[in-house]
């Protein structure tokens, strides 16, 4: 057990020592105590991922006693580690190596036709990288925020008031639940050989370098960001999507260009079908992929399968030491206090279900925190922006169009570009990272709409693909919360170039008496 409640590490440090503490199976834990606190702790989170962090930050401000339990050596959890940051470097790479394959050899492009590069040494890269976030964490955690930690070590529930961590037992008022999710696997015959990898495994067993053919399972929004880097990377990129993909974009306009685009850019989707079974060589590695089809079974070559089929939570240690109750795919239930079925237990972030998003986890862990020092607060999940990476940036909120039309009876929509027969020829939206498209590839240089009621000149929807918009969509979807109006957009100072034309076209057409569309 190494004892660092005296100590005060530089961040430097504590990068140091999280590298050897992750490089060694079996090493010590942390232990930050603060033995001069002689109280008993108010809430133990077990768990200190984005909503452990979160929820023990509010809680140490509220002036309450957290302590967090968590089994890696660095808190933050699984989106600094696995999850959310490799898939923006990903993503990143991807977008700058779709724009020199697009532009291949034109002004001071490389020529990347046919050239594969490395998803190993973008993969390599992150590993190396990534102890610097988890080292401010640590260091945040400790030495700003007041948060005692034993970091290292599995929790073991014995009771709702009860935790033994590193050969401890550490009595507790409350306690909450925190542990997150992983990543679902196949169910088919060959589903562990290696080759196979999710997210998580991803960045932590990838010691090749993928051939030519990538497999993805999922349509979701893992499958479809992972796809996208492993086609910009110059690999055939097979999608096989048990249904559709992009569900989650409530807007068929958006999808279908979307799809069209990463059609042209040489994804492959294979819908209404299904992996079912990957066959292994000599050495235990995966060599290619059954897929049932509408058309029937076919065989893919490859050695490179990666599988986004959803999450499964990691509820199972509480369900047989507490007994809360779950939903029918094990996800923790929880009141809008972040309260289980078990008193003075709660459960927030991917554990309790969807959406999993970090602003859920770590509001989550905010309520549960207010709710435990005694401030009655609930939480209800809507109504919020959303976003994934493409190439672009695809941001969203409120209804799509389809819907808005079910609900409302005049929907105006304002898009760009025009829907005419060559719109998609025209050099706009020409936005901050997509002027090189806008100039040379209009086709490509995104698409946005804007949804209105046009009986209350409420705006109901937007849909922006591009670069730039998402930081936007956060304060937009507030605005659109509170009943924003065309004419009030329209009153708005745009920062021009604006990456969204919102502003411009509505201050078009909030003049008129009358909304129409464009
Ligand atoms: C590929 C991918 C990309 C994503 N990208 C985004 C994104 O761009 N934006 C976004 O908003 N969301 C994204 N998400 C979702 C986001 O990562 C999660 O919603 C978020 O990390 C959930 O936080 P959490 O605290 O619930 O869980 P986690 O961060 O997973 O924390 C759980 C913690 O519990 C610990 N733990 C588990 N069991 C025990 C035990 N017995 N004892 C001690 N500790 C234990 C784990 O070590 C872990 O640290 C992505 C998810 C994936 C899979
Ligand atoms: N904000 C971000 O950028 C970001 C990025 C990545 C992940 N995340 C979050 O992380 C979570 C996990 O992401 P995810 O994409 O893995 O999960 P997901 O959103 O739940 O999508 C799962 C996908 O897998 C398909 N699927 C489920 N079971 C299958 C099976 N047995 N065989 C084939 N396909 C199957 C689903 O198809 P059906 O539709 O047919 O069920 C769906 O397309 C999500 O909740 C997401 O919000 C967020």
């Amino acid at each position: 057990m190494t004892d660092v409640t005296y100590t005060s590490w530089s961040i430097a440090r504590w990068s140091e020592e999280i590298e050897t503490r992750l490089s060694m199976a079996g090493s010590e834990p942390f232990i930050n105590l603060n033995p001069d606190d002689a109280r008993e702790f108010d809430a133990i989170f077990i768990g200190g991922g984005a909503s452990g962090r979160f929820g023990a930050g509010y809680l140490s401000a509220m002036g309450g006693r957290p302590l967090i339990v968590d089994r890696w050596p660095f808190l933050g959890g699984s989106c600094p580690h696995n999850a959310c940051v490799p898939h923006h470097v990903f993503s990143d790479a991807a977008a700058q190596l779709m724009l020199e394959r697009t532009f291949s050899g034109r002004l001071w492009f490389q020529n990347l036709a046919d050239r594969i590069v490395s998803i190993k040494e973008v993969v390599d890269m992150f590993r190396r990288g990534r102890n610097g976030p988890h080292a401010v964490m640590n260091y945040q955690s400790k030495e700003q925020l007041n948060i005692e930690f034993v970091l290292n070590a599995p929790a073991e529930i014995l009771d709702a008031h009860t935790v033994a961590v590193a050969g401890r037992q550490f009595r507790t008022r409350n306690l909450v639940l925190a542990s997150g999710a992983r990543a679902r696997k196949l169910d088919v015959e060959g589903a562990d050989l290696s080759g196979i990898f999710d997210h998580a495994s991803l960045v932590e067993r990838l010691d090749y370098e993928p051939g030519s053919t990538v497999v993805v399972a999922g349509g979701g929004k893992t499958a479809i960001e992972y796809a996208c880097f492993f086609n910009a990377t110059g690999r055939r990129t097979v999608l096989v999507v048990r249904d559709q993909p992009l569900a989650m974009i409530k807007d068929r306009e958006t999808r279908t260009y979307l799809l069209d685009r990463m059609r042209e850019q040489g994804m492959e989707f294979w819908l209404h079908s299904e992996i079912t079974r990957l066959e292994g060589d000599a050495n235990g590695r995966v060599r290619s992929a059954t897929v049932r089809t509408p058309e029937g079974e076919t065989r893919i070559d490859t050695d490179f399968v990666f599988v986004a089929i959803g999450a499964r939570p990691n509820s199972e240690m509480a369900v047989a030491a507490l007994g809360v109750a779950t939903d029918e795919k094990g996800f923790i239930r929880v009141d809008s206090r972040m309260r289980t079925s078990v008193p003075d237990v709660y459960a927030v972030g991917d554990l309790v279900g969807s959406p999993l998003e970090m602003f859920k986890a770590r509001k989550g862990g905010m309520y549960a925190a207010r709710n435990i020092m005694g401030e009655e607060s609930h939480y209800h999940v809507k109504d919020y922006p959303d976003f994934l990476h493409t190439h672009y940036e695809v941001s969203w909120l409120g209804l799509g169009e389809e819907e808005a039309r079910e609900r409302y009876r005049n929907v105006v929509v304002l898009r760009m570009p025009p829907d005419t027969p060559d719109g998609h020829d025209v050099a706009l939206p020409a936005g901050d990272r997509m002027m090189l498209y806008a100039m040379m590839a209009p086709r490509l240089s995104g698409f946005q709409k804007l949804i209105i009621d046009g009986d209350t000149r409420r705006v109901i929807g937007a849909f922006h693909v591009g670069c730039g918009a998402k930081e936007g969509f956060q304060y937009l979807a507030h605005l659109v919360k509170q009943g924003l109006t065309v004419d009030e957009l329209g009153e708005m100072d745009e920062l021009f170039l604006s990456p969204t034309y919102f502003i411009q076209l509505c201050r078009l057409r909030a003049g008129s008496k009358v909304l129409k569309g464009m």
